[in-house]
């Protein structure tokens, strides 16, 4: 029975036609991504592989969604806590658009200030970061100036 040397390249996730591929995730921000896109409520088919080799990360994760795009609010909660990513459109199994995800400057109302006394924690005001690091990335609070960073950081 075949196992051929020539399968060395093969993917270890298989291949999608039509859709998205989140590729590069650091590995432990694979489920957090899944989180982010609700993937437990996703009707298409959802390939998920995680401590696949990668150069330039060690291990990586990659998350591919048939038959979906995401929107520009899902991909800047992505670049918050995979700001390696890339993502891929697929069309007709092709690789029709290839992009990193980009912090924005500011973040608005995706995260939650971690200080329990800022007015965004105690009246109906939303909250707003600057963005003053990207690799991890460092988020300060425009009204309490609290700066957070990793693990600190909590979408909402
Ligand atoms: N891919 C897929 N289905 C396809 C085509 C590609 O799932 N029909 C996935 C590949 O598995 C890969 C990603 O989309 O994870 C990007 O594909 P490609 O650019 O061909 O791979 P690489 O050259 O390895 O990408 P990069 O340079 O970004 O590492
Ligand atoms: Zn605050």
């Amino acid at each position: 029975m075949g196992s051929e040397k020539g399968a060395r390249r093969e993917m270890s996730v298989s291949a999608i036609r039509n859709g998205t591929v989140i590729d590069h995730i650091q590995n432990e921000a694979t489920f957090k991504v899944a989180e982010i896109l609700r993937l437990a409520q996703e009707q298409h088919t959802v390939l998920v592989g995680m401590n696949l080799p990668s150069g330039k990360v060690g291990k990586k994760g990659i998350i591919k969604i048939e038959s979906r795009e995401l929107t520009p609010q899902e991909v800047n909660k992505i670049a918050l806590i995979a700001p390696q990513a890339t993502l891929n459109i697929i069309q007709d199994y092709e690789v029709a658009e290839k992009r990193s995800v980009e912090l924005p400057e500011r973040v608005e109302g995706i995260v939650r200030c971690f200080n329990p006394s800022c007015i965004t924690n105690r009246q109906a005001v939303s909250t707003c970061f600057d963005v003053i690091a990207s690799d991890p990335v460092g988020l300060r609070c425009v009204y309490c100036e609290r700066v957070m960073t990793g693990p600190d950081i909590i979408l909402k």
